[in-house]
């Protein structure tokens, strides 16, 4: 609870005033709350008997009184003759209260007229439900107000800082618990704020007020009426517990709800090619049913709690109406050391107590959703704190940067060890130099570290020993910014956003014209296949870009890398997804792309790296071979035998497999007329043969 005020203290800032007004504006509404019930009693108290006046119990409300007694309300004040002046209403005597023997002896004097008293009471009456009204409007928008303001707050910071956390920490994290976080448990924060403060504050303050209103009317009375106060105590006190605990695993059932879905969800395509779909609802329903278990007990609870309440209500009920109608009816009660005077509370005293105590046991009843509210809240702050507190990705230096924003692009790393996790390392002393301009492959076996280089370029990771420098200084010294704006990326498959398909290759340049935009578009092989969809560079991309294909999407992403115009251009497998014949479009895409850059290209197949100026060969956290192709070749090392294995592999499957695999196989390296003449007259795997070998030609790596 502690954690939860000091979170919305620090976080409310520059809305603390306002939030100290909401809390004022609740008192005053309590407090006409409380005071608007009164003059129900006036009422009752003077029609049952016309000597309980008001003034009886608030004196001062003896000169307002008389105002309204007038022979407008009351014709019996009308004087006998013009001349003569207004008659009074006779003098009585106010009728004893229990709390002092004083008013038995010496009783005060009272005379304002009944339709006077009635009249003023419902005016009161008027008075303070408009008052009520009122400061139930501001208090209710104030609310609103600072709840909306730090719950958009909160996001914002929030996202911010997810975008900023390191690839570390997003490693270790699943997105539906983190959306959770961005979502629900602020909207959490936000719901206790907008209805659960404000109902806390009212509540306490309602349960103060009636019975300070009430000890001061009658305190025997009071006492005998809150009788059954501790028990009612003790059953919201052991219930809220339960409750609150329910609530805490319900949430963290519903998270785990929302990360399988989000999981399941984003693989659909995998789902339905496996038919997994069984599968995955079985699993489905499993969380649901936890959830389902949990939320049946949390409503188990509740469900008795609110009718246990409720009775106790009624039993309270029973002992103010038992007790005030024995005394009103003229005799004394006397528990233990409370004794209660005859005739000293009337029917109005009682009306009074009933209302109060229905007032008394809303709170008390009110009290378990909002410890709930206020346990989803602190849950929820905890779970925002936890990654606002989190340091962000690779801190930024501390000396101030005054070298050029535009960097040349030479790339040296010095014996860097890096691993994912501690003591496990998985780049084990690379030196490496890459001299600005040039193109170097990196190849090697699955999980031998090559992304993980690449990804440390644009310091996406920090390296744990060496230097890795970029123009001879230390990448920790540039500005993130900076750096990464001398660095493209075109991955395996490149994202694309929602928004138009011009925001999206504007997004490697801000502020970059149209014609730019198209001239880039251009030169990445997608132009005309822009301007064949119905909306041209206005269409709208779906999310995650579903409406365009593979090729397309990488062609966009080259065409966002030619905009940036970074002279560092890492490519990390492009083409891996793509079939023959887009793989085609975007490598000739990023022939256009490779120009006058350093480029790093990672890839699988060797047949996809392009012309490039050397080739480093990495295993097992290692560069193990560095040369030309031809060099490698004849090294007759690693790259020599995995160029064997796959020249192999791929001999053997096009043995093995139909026409359609050979010829998709050559489209890559071969135009469609090169490919119809030369495969007239042979097999598929003679075909697949010639093919093979001319797309190996060795000029492509000289
Ligand atoms: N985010 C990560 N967290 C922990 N370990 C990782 C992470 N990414 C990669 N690894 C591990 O680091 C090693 C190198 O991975 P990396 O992705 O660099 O290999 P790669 O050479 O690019 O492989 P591939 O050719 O299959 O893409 C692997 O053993 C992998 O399991
Ligand atoms: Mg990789």
């Amino acid at each position: 609870m502690l954690f939860l005020c000091k979170f919305l203290y620090r976080n409310l800032k520059g809305y603390r005033l306002l939030a100290v007004l909401a809390m004022l504006m609740t008192c005053a509404q309590v407090s006409s709350d409380l005071l608007a019930t009164i003059p129900l009693k006036f009422i009752v108290s003077k029609i049952s008997n016309p000597r309980s006046d008001p003034s009886c119990t608030f004196p001062f409300l003896d000169s307002l009184l008389t105002v309204f007694d007038t022979p407008v309300l009351d014709p019996s004040l009308r004087p006998i003759h013009r001349d003569q002046p207004l008659r009074q209403p006779p003098l009585a005597s106010c009728p004893a209260i229990s709390s002092g023997m004083n008013s038995v002896i010496h009783p005060r004097l009272t005379h304002h007229s009944v339709s006077g008293v009635i009249v003023f009471s419902l005016l009161m009456l008027a008075v303070f439900g408009l008052l009520n009204a009122l400061l139930i409007y501001t208090e209710l928008f104030l609310s609103t107000f600072i709840a909306q303001h730090l719950s958009a707050r909160l996001r914002e910071q929030l996202f911010d800082q997810l975008q900023r956390l390191s690839m570390d920490w997003h490693d270790g994290q699943k997105k539906g618990d983190l959306v959770q976080r961005v979502t629900v448990n602020i909207a959490d924060i936000e719901k206790l704020v907008s209805d659960g403060l404000i109902d806390l504050l009212a509540g306490i303050l309602t349960l103060a007020g009636v019975v300070v209103i009430m000890l001061f009317i009658s305190s025997g009375y009071t006492l005998l009426s809150l009788a059954i106060a501790p028990l009612l105590f003790l059953i919201v006190f052991s219930y809220t517990g339960g409750i609150k605990a329910a609530a805490k695993k319900k949430a963290k059932a519903a998270g785990k709800i929302a990360d399988v879905a989000t999981e399941d969800l984003q693989a659909l395509t995998v789902v339905k090619a496996f038919t997994l779909e069984k599968r995955k609802n079985l699993r489905f329903r499993n969380h649901v049913g936890t959830y389902r278990e949990i939320g049946l007990h949390a409503g188990r609870l509740q469900a008795q709690f609110t009718p246990l309440v409720s009775f106790l209500g009624v039993l309270g009920t029973i002992i103010v109406l038992g007790i005030g109608g024995y005394v009103a009816a003229g005799k004394g009660v006397k528990f233990g050391l409370v004794a209660i005077g005859a005739s000293t509370i009337d029917i109005g005293t009682l009306v009074l107590f009933l209302t109060y105590l229905k007032m008394l046991y809303q709170p008390m009843r009110d009290l378990s959703k909002l410890t709930t509210l206020a346990s989803n809240a602190t849950s929820g702050a905890e779970r925002i704190q936890e990654v606002l507190d989190r340091a962000p990705e690779a801190a930024e230096t501390s000396v101030p940067y005054e070298g050029p924003h535009k960097l040349k692009g030479d790339i040296s790393f010095e014996n860097v060890v890096f691993g994912y996790l501690k003591d496990q390392p998985v780049l084990k002393g690379i030196t490496l130099h890459i001299p600005a301009g040039r193109r170097v492959a990196l190849v090697g076996s699955s999980g031998s570290g090559k992304t993980t280089l690449a990804k440390l370029i644009p310091r996406f990771y920090e390296i744990q020993q060496g230097s890795l420098k970029i123009d001879d200084v230390e990448v920790g010294m540039y500005p993130l910014l900076v750096l990464r704006q001398n660095i493209s990326l075109v991955l395996q498959d490149s994202v694309l956003f929602e928004g138009t398909v011009r925001e999206n290759i504007e997004m490697g340049r801000s502020g970059a014209t149209l014609e730019e935009i198209i001239e880039a578009a251009k030169k990445a092989n997608i132009h005309e296949t822009i301007m064949r969809l119905p909306d041209g560079y206005e269409t709208i991309v779906r999310e995650q870009g579903n409406n365009f294909s593979a090729g397309q999407r990488q062609r966009l992403a080259i065409a966002r890398a030619i905009l940036r115009d970074a002279p560092i251009l890492l490519l990390d497998e492009p083409t891996a997804n793509l079939d023959a014949e887009a793989e085609a479009a975007v490598m000739h895409a990023l022939n256009t792309l490779v120009v006058g850059r350093t480029v790093l290209t990672i890839s699988h197949r060797l047949s996809t790296l392009g012309r490039v100026d050397e080739i480093l060969v990495m295993q097992h956290g290692q560069i193990v071979e560095q040369g030309t192709f031809k060099q490698l070749q004849r090294k007759k090392g690693v790259f020599a035998s995995l160029l064997e294995e796959q020249n192999r592999y791929a001999l053997d499957r096009a043995e093995d497999e139909t026409g359609i695999t050979s010829q998709r196989l050559c489209f890559s390296c071969l135009r469609k007329e090169d490919f119809v003449k030369a495969t007239a007259p042979l097999t598929f795997g003679g075909i697949f043969r010639q093919v093979y070998a001319a797309s190996h030609r060795k000029d492509q790596f000289a």
